[in-house]
C-alpha cells in the first residue's frame, strides 16, 4: 500500500459523515416556512431554543436519568474552541485571574486561545497520572499561586456585566483525553470540584469524546458497558449538596465536531443557569446573535428524530471500534516487541456513589462491567533507546515513510518551564496515534511503517 498515512489527524473521516441525515435535517427546516423563519434570522443569545431543549433531553438520557438537565443550563455555541474564547472573555481578567491550569500533556491548540485572552506567562501544567489529573499537585500549586497573587480586585472588568470573574481556570479533558487517551477516575473528579470550590476556580472541560465508547476487549458485549462517567459539571451539580453559589465551579464544553462533523460548527455549553445565561451574552453574541443558528436547526432535527443517535450507534461507534481493535492488534504484534508500551492509564474507576443523588450507575458494584475504550486517540511510550527522539522520529517518518504522528513535546503547556522538564521525563517520551481518519487497513499499514522506521534506526545504530 502506498500513499500518505496520517495518524496524527484527530478528524473523523469523510467516508462516515452523516451527509444524508444533515440533508434531511436541512430540508425539514428549509421546507417549513415556520422553521425557516426561525432558523434564518439572528439567533437568540442562548441559541436555537428547540436545540437547547433536545440537547438537554439527550444529555439527561446520557448523564442524569434521575435528575433531568433543564434547557436553561444549556447554551448553544459554535463549538468547543469558540466557546472557550467566550468563557475567557466573560469570566476572566488576566491578573485577577491568576493562572490557567492545564492538564498535561495538553490539547495544545487550546494554548493560543488562552494567549489571545492575555494569559501569556500565566499558563501552568498539571501532571496527569494513571488516574487522571494529579489533584495533590494542583492543590500545592494553587496554594502557591494564591500566596504570590498581588491583584485582589479586578482592575478592568468592573462593570455589572462582569458580576462574576474567577480567580483560576482549570482546563481538562476528563474522558478519553486528547492527547493522552486517559479517563479520570470518579474520585479525582470529586477532588477536582472540591478544589475548584475552595480556590474560586472554574473547571472547563472539553467533554467532546465521552459518548464514543466500546469495550476494550473485542469479544466483550457492548450492551454491558457501564454508564458514561459523570462530567465534572455533573459532580458540581450534586456533590456535597450542589454548587457553592448560583455560578458554580464547572462548565462542560460539548461539541458535535467529533460526533457529526467539524464543519457543522455546533456545540453547547452546560453549567448553572446563571453561568450559561451570562456566557450567552458575550458582546459578539449580543450583536450577531448565537453564532451558529442555521446549523443548530439542522442538528436539532437530527437529535429530535433520533437519527443522530442511530448514526452514532450504527456507524460511528462500530467504525471506530473496529479500527481501534485493528490498531491495538497491530501495536501488539509489531510495536510492543520493539519496546513500545501503550500508556493510557487505568480504565475508568468507578467508586461508591456519594449519598446525594449521583445515582447514574457510578458505582463499582457490578464486576461484569467490561473495561472501556473510546475517543479518538491512544498514547504510546517509545522504546527506551528511542525516548527523547520523538520529534526526530516524526520527521523521519514523514520524510522516508510518508507517515505522520504526533509526538510528546507537541503537548507541552506553552511557556511553563517546569512542564517542559516534566515532559522530558514523562509524556515527552510518547507519541499519540488516532484511529479517526484512516481505515483499519491503512492504520495497520501506518503501524507497519512505524515499526520499519524503528528497525531501520536500530540497524543504523542510532
Ligand atoms: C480536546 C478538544 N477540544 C476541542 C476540540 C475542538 O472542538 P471544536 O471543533 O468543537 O471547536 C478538539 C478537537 O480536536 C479537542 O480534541
Amino acid at each position: 500500500m502506498t500513499g500518505h498515512i496520517n495518524l496524527q489527524l484527530g478528524w473523523p473521516s469523510p467516508a462516515i459523515f452523516p451527509s444524508a441525515q444533515v440533508l434531511e435535517g436541512a430540508s425539514n427546516v428549509l421546507s417549513s416556512p415556520e422553521k425557516a423563519a426561525t432558523a434564518l434570522v439572528y439567533g437568540p443569545d442562548a441559541g436555537y431554543a428547540p436545540l437547547r431543549e433536545s440537547i438537554a433531553n439527550w444529555l439527561s438520557s446520557i448523564y442524569s436519568r434521575d435528575h433531568a438537565i433543564t434547557p436553561d443550563r444549556v447554551c448553544i455555541t459554535n463549538g468547543a474552541s469558540g466557546n472557550l474564547d467566550n468563557i475567557l472573555a466573560r469570566f476572566t481578567e488576566p491578573g485577577y485571574t491568576r493562572n490557567i491550569w492545564m492538564i498535561e500533556p495538553s490539547y495544545f491548540l487550546a494554548c493560543p486561545i488562552f494567549l489571545d485572552n492575555g494569559f501569556e506567562g500565566r499558563l501552568r501544567g498539571v501532571p496527569e497520572d494513571d488516574e487522571g489529573l494529579d489533584t495533590q499537585f494542583l492543590r500545592n500549586a494553587l496554594e502557591e499561586s494564591e500566596r504570590n497573587a498581588t491583584q485582589q480586585v479586578p482592575l478592568v472588568k468592573k462593570a455589572p456585566r462582569y458580576e462574576k470573574l474567577y480567580k483560576h481556570i482549570i482546563y481538562a479533558v476528563p474522558t478519553f483525553s486528547n492527547p493522552s487517551g486517559k479517563t479520570m477516575s470518579l474520585r479525582r473528579r470529586h477532588e477536582l470540584i472540591r478544589l475548584a470550590r475552595e480556590f474560586d476556580a472554574l473547571v472547563v472541560t472539553d467533554d467532546v469524546y465521552d459518548v464514543l465508547r466500546w469495550p476494550q476487549e473485542e469479544d466483550a458485549d457492548i450492551s454491558r458497558l457501564g454508564d458514561v462517567p459523570p462530567r465534572i459539571v455533573d459532580a458540581d451539580r450534586f456533590l456535597d449538596g450542589g454548587p457553592k453559589d448560583k455560578w458554580g465551579n464547572a462548565m462542560s464544553n460539548g461539541s458535535f465536531s467529533k460526533i457529526i462533523a467539524p464543519g457543522i460548527r455546533v456545540g453547547w455549553a452546560e453549567a448553572t443557569p446563571a453561568l450559561s445565561l451570562a456566557l450567552s451574552t458575550v458582546g459578539a453574541t449580543r450583536s450577531g446573535g448565537c453564532p451558529t443558528q442555521i446549523s443548530a436547526s439542522f442538528v436539532h432535527e437530527m437529535l429530535d428524530s433520533g437519527s443522530l443517535q442511530k448514526y452514532l450507534n450504527e456507524t460511528v461507534i462500530p467504525t471506530f471500534r473496529k479500527r481501534f481493535y485493528g490498531m491495538m492488534k497491530a501495536i501488539d504484534q509489531r510495536l510492543v516487541p520493539l519496546g513500545f508500551e501503550v500508556s493510557v492509564g487505568k480504565p475508568y474507576e468507578r467508586a461508591p456513589p456519594p449519598t446525594n443523588g449521583l445515582t447514574n450507575g457510578h458505582s463499582n458494584g457490578d464486576q461484569s462491567i467490561p473495561p472501556e475504550a473510546g475517543g479518538y486517540f491512544t498514547y504510546l511510550t517509545l522504546p527506551m533507546d528511542q525516548s527523547g527522539k520523538g520529534a526526530e522520529l516524526a520527521a523521519q517518518a514523514l520524510k522516508d515513510f510518508d507517515l505522520k504522528f504526533a509526538f510528546g513535546d507537541m503537548f507541552k503547556v506553552h511557556g511553563d518551564d517546569s512542564c517542559a522538564e516534566r515532559a522530558a521525563k514523562g509524556f515527552g517520551k510518547g507519541i499519540r496515534l488516532s484511529w479517526a481518519w484512516h481505515t483499519t487497513d491503512e492504520i495497520i499499514e501506518g503501524i507497519e511503517r512505524l515499526a520499519q522506521l524503528i528497525e531501520r534506526e536500530r540497524k543504523r545504530g542510532v
